[in-house]
């Protein structure tokens, strides 16, 4: 008999990820394609729906064709959040989609929060006004191009826009949709009341369904484009940060596990059971795929710091010799400091305009001290969201991932500055394994995502209480 597969796919920015699992787990076959990153103007990123579209498809028929011999139950959706799909009346895409870092929404953001006022804002949807958020971005399409808004009957996530063709039907889920700013996060749908103090009509805004609802069933056109079979049923799945927690296990059984991830940017994400946002609205409050809600903290440029070090001054030394040299150094890096704002900063500060630095340097400071103060100051950066995450939840223990959490040097240095222990899990496959379970919990095969998930780690660094941090964090909050 054909063993049962369940398929998960993430749409992020620099391309497309799917999956299979079976039912077990275990990962079966995966494919991927990329897509252009359009920058029309500094500070703006956008992408085509079309490329989207064309590029998921080819990699799902990749897929398809990797699991002859296994039936495919399920698909779960996750992707890059907080994106602006405009779609008209007759089911295209109308403009470019506005991506989750695009900082053009300034005006908007301050509009939001003068009309709904940020005590109230931060209340209701668990944020403050944020410019990569998509209630910025369809004001801003209002009014700068007023045609196109006119055009738009409905506004799509990226990774619901991918739901949307495959089944016809058209939802958003909470994890996403918190992340819209338009968001009850108290009734887990749309905030009808701001909308219409932002005098937007409701109906531009999906249906909501939760995270492990059916969207709908792959149709005909679908089926003849990707190989899938008609009528698979699609789960709504999360947006990547609560899909990729879902696969490491993150949720309220273990209210005291969070996850840190050491990517391009860095992002700390700890499970919470009730929608208490941080008074100021200085980390992000979202919805969770689990039902119940999550803390993030975002640093823009985490490994992205020593990408930039790296492509611009030091293009011939890889990254571990980088890294390693940056161990010659000693903690507090002989008196350098550096600040990554290189891409403005998220948490705390909210701020698209600040700018990175290193400062404290002599002629005494070599190489290894400037890598060194890059990677604590990336630390510090994580370390001022976990102080606000402290504040509202009880983290005893961090899951780590993404790509700067290979090297024990890095991983030892992050967990000394922010004084827990941090494990790496064995099984980590990111945001599309987590919308693979979340079909397999959508589709009944499994009655929580948790039964399936492996908590086997590959390492714990435990922090060093001899390391002493304090004074350089002191000269980085300046
Ligand atoms: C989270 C955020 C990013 C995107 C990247 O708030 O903006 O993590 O989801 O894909």
């Amino acid at each position: 008999m054909a063993s049962s597969v369940f398929l998960g796919l993430d749409l992020g920015t620099s391309g497309v990820r799917c999956l299979a699992i079976d039912a077990s787990g275990a990962l079966v076959a995966e494919t991927h394609a990329t897509y252009p990153l359009l920058t029309p103007q500094a500070g703006w990123t956008e992408q085509r729906p079309q490329d989207w579209h064309e590029q998921t498809f080819a990699a799902l028929r990749a897929l398809v064709g990797k699991l002859d011999g296994h039936r495919i139950e399920a698909l779960g959706l996750s992707g890059q959040m907080h994106g602006m799909v405009a779609i008209s009346a007759d089911g295209q895409p109308i403009r470019p989609a506005l991506l989750w870092n695009d900082g053009r929404t300034g005006a908007q953001v301050d509009a939001i929060e003068a009309a709904i006022g940020r005590p109230e804002l931060i209340q209701r949807t668990g944020n403050r006004g944020a410019t990569g958020f998509q209630l910025p971005k369809v004001l801003w399409l209002r009014d700068e191009e007023p045609e196109a808004f006119a055009l738009t009957q409905l506004v799509l996530f990226p990774k619901d826009y991918i739901g949307y063709l495959l089944t016809g039907e058209a939802v958003a889920e909470p994890s996403d949709g918190s992340g819209s700013g338009a968001f009850n996060l108290a009734q887990k749908t749309w905030d009808t009341d701001l909308l219409s103090e932002l005098d937007l009509r409701t109906d531009l805004f999906p249906r909501v369904i939760p995270s492990d609802g059916v969207v709908g069933h792959v149709t005909a056109e679908a089926a003849g484009a990707t190989g899938l079979p008609q009528g698979t049923p699609v789960i709504a799945g999360a947006g990547d940060n609560a899909a990729a927690a879902t696969g490491l296990g993150i949720s309220n059984a273990r209210p005291h596990t969070g996850s840190m991830s050491l990517g391009t940017s860095g992002v700390i994400f700890m499970p919470l059971a009730a929608p208490k946002p941080d008074p100021e609205g200085r980390v992000h409050l979202f919805c969770h795929a689990d039902g119940n809600y999550h803390l993030l903290g975002v640093t823009l440029s985490a490994a992205g710091s020593l990408q930039w070090f790296h492509d611009t001054l030091a293009p011939n030394t890889p990254f571990a010799d980088l890294v390693d040299e940056a161990a010659t150094s000693a903690p507090g890096s002989n008196g350098v400091t550096f600040r990554p704002y290189l891409a403005g900063e998220r948490t705390p500060h909210m701020n698209p305009d600040l700018r990175g630095s290193w400062t404290g340097l002599s002629l005494a400071s070599n190489r290894a001290d400037m890598v060194r103060a890059l990677l604590e100051g990336v630390a510090f950066s994580l370390r001022d969201a976990l102080d606000l995450i402290h504040d509202l939840s009880q983290p005893h223990e961090l899951l780590a991932t993404g790509g700067g959490s290979k090297s024990p040097f890095w991983l030892q240095l992050t967990s000394d500055v922010l004084g827990l222990p941090l494990g790496r899990p064995a099984v980590n496959q990111g945001a599309a394994y987590g919308a693979a379970l979340l079909a397999m919990q959508g589709t009944g095969a499994v009655a929580s995502t948790l039964d399936v998930v492996d908590r086997t780690l590959t390492s714990r660094v435990e922090s060093n209480p001899e390391a002493d941090y304090e004074a350089a964090r002191q000269r980085y909050l300046g």
